[in-house]
């Protein structure tokens, strides 16, 4: 109540130009809710025999390959895929573009059962000391039926360094999801990395948490996954708890098939960990383990976060699955106690952005915090705070369940923008100073923004600010 925004005008203007546009937007209390009108046909799988599903020709063919960051700082990469004949060969063999010499790195097999389904062959490896900024090819299921992909390693981390994130959450498998993952793949701004938000495959939505429709999942995502890193944190799906069937240890598919370089960030569970890339800095963490005082999760974050030097990592991202401030009313207040635990830190360390999923729509954050509360000072409204991250809802990758719509009104006024409807983010890191985020609905062009915003470094603004004062 009673909260009083500097940007009032601001967006007051924007509306009045919305509105002379026709477009639309309806203004509250707080930013914009769009009223766009999305198509219908919402969260339909698609058939099991569809081209993304096709199981790749060849005794023993590798499937459902996937990258991702394997050591702290861009110099490695995991790959693994599945082998469903038999083990087969657990070597990547792989070569830089511009050159002869061919390397070869040996990785592990594991497989898991889950009630009465039993999963192919897993390989995981790891390769390390890559040259940056490289491109590789690489070659899996070596002796049986070769399959060749290949990547680009980032450049070597440092504060100018441009790098270009797509961000995607709760993905699922329907006819949405592959929209999703066309229009990232068709976006002129080229993402060269996903970060995903967790909700990966929803198998757990099938009969008995069908772990075939992790395999589908895993070769529907492949053309992109095997290409660029897709940088993973769990979401609610992932845990595929079910006592009814004697499944009982949490994330049990999900750490079979993703493997992280968590040790390489001292974590010591794969569900939370961090990375360097370029100019930034990304923290995973999980909406779904412990993370009150005294608990792994906890005093990880509170060594990491004192560890990020923003002269070396400008950026400071943090993904995770569940959002701190969403106004939908599904799930509405979810991330609460989460929010208690670690808002005050984020704060502290001036996080750029945070990245989440779950809600099944689009939302912006304004700057805001909500840390002065003690329980007899009433002090309970987030206000406007230079120093908080833009949190950014992003679970429309477009899965099963569909999206939500109703959300709470009047649009509070920590909302800057909220839309119902399916689509991919892109987080685009130009230097030091800024960077720029767009997000993309699925229903339009491949370049066009529905929303979008610069992101003006929150670390570097200081020095930024103070050095134009100075003139
Ligand atoms: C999924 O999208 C890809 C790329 O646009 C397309 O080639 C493919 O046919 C689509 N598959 C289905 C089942 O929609
Ligand atoms: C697992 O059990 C269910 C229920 O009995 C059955 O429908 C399904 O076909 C079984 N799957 C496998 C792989 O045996
Ligand atoms: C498949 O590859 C494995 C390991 O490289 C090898 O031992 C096996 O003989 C191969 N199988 C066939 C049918 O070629
Ligand atoms: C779970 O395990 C118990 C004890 O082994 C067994 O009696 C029961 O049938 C199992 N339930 C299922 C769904 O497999
Ligand atoms: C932070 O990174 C910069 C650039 O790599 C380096 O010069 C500096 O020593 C680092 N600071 C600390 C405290 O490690
Ligand atoms: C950083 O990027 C922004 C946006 O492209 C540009 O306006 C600004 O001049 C750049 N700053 C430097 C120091 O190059
Ligand atoms: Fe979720």
């Amino acid at each position: 109540m009673g909260l009083k925004w500097k940007s009032d005008k601001h967006i007051n203007i924007i509306v009045v130009i919305f509105g002379v546009l026709g477009l639309m937007a309806e203004v509250c209390n707080g930013g914009i809710t769009s009223n766009y009108v999305r198509n219908d046909d919402l969260g339909r799988d698609m058939p099991l025999d569809s081209d993304v599903f096709r199981v790749p020709p060849g005794y023993n063919a590798p499937q459902q390959v996937h990258i991702t960051q394997g050591d702290h700082v861009g110099k490695g990469v995991i790959v693994s895929w599945i082998t469903p004949d038999e083990p087969g060969s657990s070597t990547v063999v792989y070569w830089a573009e511009n050159s002869e010499v061919k390397h070869s790195a040996q990785g592990i097999i594991l497989t898991y059962k889950y009630f009465n389904y039993t999963s192919g062959f897993i390989h995981h490896c790891t390769i390390h000391n890559l040259e940056f900024d490289t491109k590789y090819y690489y070659e899996v299921g070596i002796g049986n039926t070769t399959r060749q992909f290949w990547f680009t390693t980032p450049p070597s981390v440092g504060p100018d360094v441009p790098y270009t994130f797509g961000v995607i959450g709760d993905l699922g498998q329907t006819h949405d999801s592959n929209r999703t993952l066309t229009h990232y793949e068709l976006n002129p701004a080229k993402g060269q990395t996903v970060l995903f938000v967790g909700d990966l495959s929803y198998a757990d939505d099938y009969p008995f948490h069908d772990n075939a429709r992790w395999d589908t999942w895993g070769r529907f995502v492949e053309r992109n996954a095997a290409y660029q890193p897709w940088i993973t944190t769990v979401g609610n799906h992932e845990i595929d708890f079910a006592p009814h069937l004697n499944e009982t240890k949490p994330f049990k598919p999900y750490t079979n098939r993703y493997h992280v370089p968590y040790k390489a960030a001292h974590s010591t569970s794969p569900l939370w960990y961090s990375i360097k890339r370029a100019s930034a800095y990304i923290i995973v963490l999980s909406s779904y383990s412990a993370y009150g005082k005294y608990t792994p999760q906890y005093k990880w974050l509170e060594k990491e976060l004192p560890k990020v030097n923003r002269t070396e990592t400008p950026w400071l991202i943090v993904i995770m699955h569940c959002p701190l401030y969403s106004s939908y009313v599904h799930h509405y207040m979810e991330g609460e106690t989460m929010r208690v635990m670690y808002e005050k830190w984020l704060v502290e360390h001036k996080v750029d952005v945070v990245f989440s999923g779950h809600v099944h729509a689009y939302e912006r954050s304004e700057r805001v915090s909500n840390i002065a509360y003690n329980i007899v000072n009433g002090l309970c409204n987030p206000i406007s705070d230079q120093s908080a991250p833009v949190y950014i809802t992003i679970g429309d990758g477009g899965n099963l369940e569909g999206l939500v719509t109703e959300m709470t009104e009047p649009q509070p006024s920590y909302s800057a923008y909220r839309e119902a409807s399916f689509g991919h983010g892109i987080f685009d890191i130009k230097n030091r100073t800024h960077a720029y985020f767009s997000w993309h609905r699925n229903q339009d062009g491949y370049a066009v923004e529905a929303d979008s915003l610069w992101f003006h470094n929150r670390y570097w603004k200081r020095f930024q600010e103070s050095s134009v004062a100075a003139l």
